[in-house]
């Protein structure tokens, strides 16, 4: 079974300012049935570990040091006995919720690479929603049957290489193999079209960038990160946000004026 991409939903608080708040968080997990690598590992570190089960973890990768995306990392990364790289452009958020007491084991600078599963996760250093907000891009290696479901349900005809989802469904509903492709002796269908993928933390989501309007943030950073960085990416990327639902660079990028006339 080739690299593919799976969600877990976690809830908790995200506090910040002398205010705390109610957040949903997606954990990404990117692997195959041997080895993942987790992202933002939020609030319920039993609850991933359950989701990697045997897997070797290549890697724990935080997006940044806001409390509700590394409140549960400790624990997590202990009991998977895993790194955890984090950009040290965050490390003032760091120490807000581990003080000395504990350090991640990496730094993530703009340009590193992690392998996993025969993909490799590239850093792109996004700066704005935090100092060292980080977003990872995998260009190749990963199609439409390697998303989760609801994401491919999410985007629908948004995904260039939709019709291999159907095709997969095709095949599980029973009505043969479709035109061209191949049935692995597992019944799944082997996707050989890439769609282009990009975890964005809180930097980018389905509508507009993350928020700027507490400390260490900024929205004339965030807009050109943006802008710069990811506005650079193909129209197909599919974003994988910090929470709630999907979006692609092709659907957001038609925005990005009226975000700015908006401001934070
Ligand atoms: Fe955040």
């Amino acid at each position: 079974m080739s690299a593919h991409v799976e969600r877990l939903t976690t809830s908790g608080t995200f506090s910040l300012d002398g205010g705390t708040w109610g957040v949903e968080n997606n954990v990404w997990l990117v692997g195959d049935r041997e080895e993942v690598i987790v992202i933002d590992p939020a609030h319920d570190a039993q609850a991933v570990k359950d989701a990697v089960g045997e897997r070797r973890v290549r890697a724990i990768l935080l997006t940044h040091g806001h409390d509700d995306h590394i409140g549960a990392v400790r624990e997590t990364a202990e009991l998977l006995g895993a790194e955890v790289w984090i950009s040290p452009a965050d490390d003032v958020l760091w120490r807000r919720v581990y003080g000395d007491g504990y350090r991640p084991d990496g730094e993530i600078a703009d340009g590193s690479e992690f392998a996993v599963a025969g993909v490799v996760l590239s850093a792109l250093a996004t700066p704005g929603h935090s100092p060292g907000s980080t977003c990872f891009f995998i260009r190749s290696g990963i199609g439409a049957a390697g998303l989760p479901a609801q994401v491919r349900d999410e985007l629908g005809a948004d995904i260039a290489a939709g019709a291999r989802a159907d095709a997969e469904t095709a095949v599980a509903d029973g009505e043969g193999e479709p035109p061209g492709r191949e049935v692995a002796q597992d019944g799944t269908v082997p996707v050989t079209g890439a769609i282009p993928l990009l975890f964005s933390g809180d930097t980018l989501f389905q509508g507009g960038p993350g928020a700027t309007g507490r400390s260490y943030s900024s929205f004339e950073t965030i807009i050109d990160s943006i802008r710069d960085r990811l506005f650079a990416l193909p129209d197909e990327t599919v974003v994988l946000t910090g929470h709630g639902e999907p979006t692609t660079i092709g659907q957001e990028r038609p925005h990005l004026q009226e975000w700015i006339d908006r401001g934070e």
